[in-house]
């Protein structure tokens, strides 16, 4: 259960947290004019941790949050525009990597960095299957060109609309287009009957492959591995994957080969203005 604490010494009453809670589970009132938690707080608290982050005296902690474990924002930190744009403009899909495998420290910040990511309700679903020898990877990019090639015969216009052909030829010339070569894998999993997972481990990979970069790393969606692991059960059990959960979503990661000069265009927005 959550539990959060007032320094009254610090606490200047300004109700800031009782405006930031989006549960409205803490109060304030004439009889008590330090906030208190809500009859119903320990059912609806996010531990979304607004609360400790508004406050300006630092007289909020929750136990998962307390002031010593979040760090002010440093203002000097902040992106202009100009840099969020570069930022997020320069974002690649890495397709070409080296053969240096990735220090596990640097793995580990990765998902630590996506578990910072937006989940519904703070739910933070995500579980994460890391596949760190190369060989595995490639044996699983195998497993996935044998799913690939049983679609393909049993749906052939199907396959044709996905490009599985070209993979398959692909792979038969000595070319994986699958983990293209990657020397891990990232599968993010979870609970499969959770509804929001899809979106949370969405946001989740793609705070990991925004943050990649400044750890010298590059990073692909894995999209063919993603969507055979829920469909080809040898591949499923390969990963060793908890039976009650579903794949939310794959990653390659590894050092990358090619280095981006340009910012590509992408389509104006199709907006509609009411
Ligand atoms: C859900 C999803 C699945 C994807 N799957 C693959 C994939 O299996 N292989 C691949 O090479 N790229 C994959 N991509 C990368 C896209 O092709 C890429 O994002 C797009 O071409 C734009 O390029 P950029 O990421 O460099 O901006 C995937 C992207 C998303 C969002």
């Amino acid at each position: 259960m959550p539990f959060f604490a007032i320094d009254k010494n610090l606490c200047d009453q300004d109700g800031l947290c009782v405006k930031a809670c989006p549960t409205q589970v803490i109060q304030m009132n004439k009889q008590n004019p330090y906030p208190a938690a809500t009859q119903d707080y320990a059912a609806y608290c996010l531990a979304c941790g607004h609360c400790v982050a508004v406050c300006p005296t630092g007289a909020f902690s929750m136990d998962q949050n307390s002031v010593d474990l979040c760090p002010p924002i440093q203002k000097e930190l902040t992106l202009t525009p100009e840099q969020a744009e570069q930022f997020l403009r320069s974002r690649r899909s890495i397709r070409n990597f080296r053969k240096q495998p990735v220090e596990r420290f640097k793995l580990e910040k990765l998902m630590e960095m996506a578990c910072c990511a937006p989940s519904a309700k703070n739910s933070q679903p995500w579980h994460w299957t890391v596949v760190a020898d190369p060989a595995d990877v490639r044996r699983l990019a195998e497993m996935v060109v044998d799913w690939i090639r049983g679609i393909t015969a049993r749906f052939p216009e199907k396959a044709e609309i996905s490009g599985f052909p070209r993979i398959v030829s692909a792979w038969d010339a000595g070319e994986e287009r699958i983990c293209r070569g990657a020397p891990h894998l990232l599968v993010v999993h979870g609970d499969k009957d959770y509804g929001f997972g899809a979106e949370d481990s969405a946001l989740a990979l793609s705070y990991l492959e925004l943050f990649a970069p400044a750890l010298g790393l590059g990073t692909c969606w894995g999209g063919y591995v993603y969507s055979a692991i829920n469909a080809h059960a040898p591949l499923f059990k390969a990963l060793g994957l908890p039976s009650d959960h579903r794949a939310l979503g794959a990653m390659m990661v590894g050092y990358p080969k090619l280095r981006y000069l340009r910012l590509p265009n992408r389509n104006a927005p199709k907006v509609t203005w009411r």
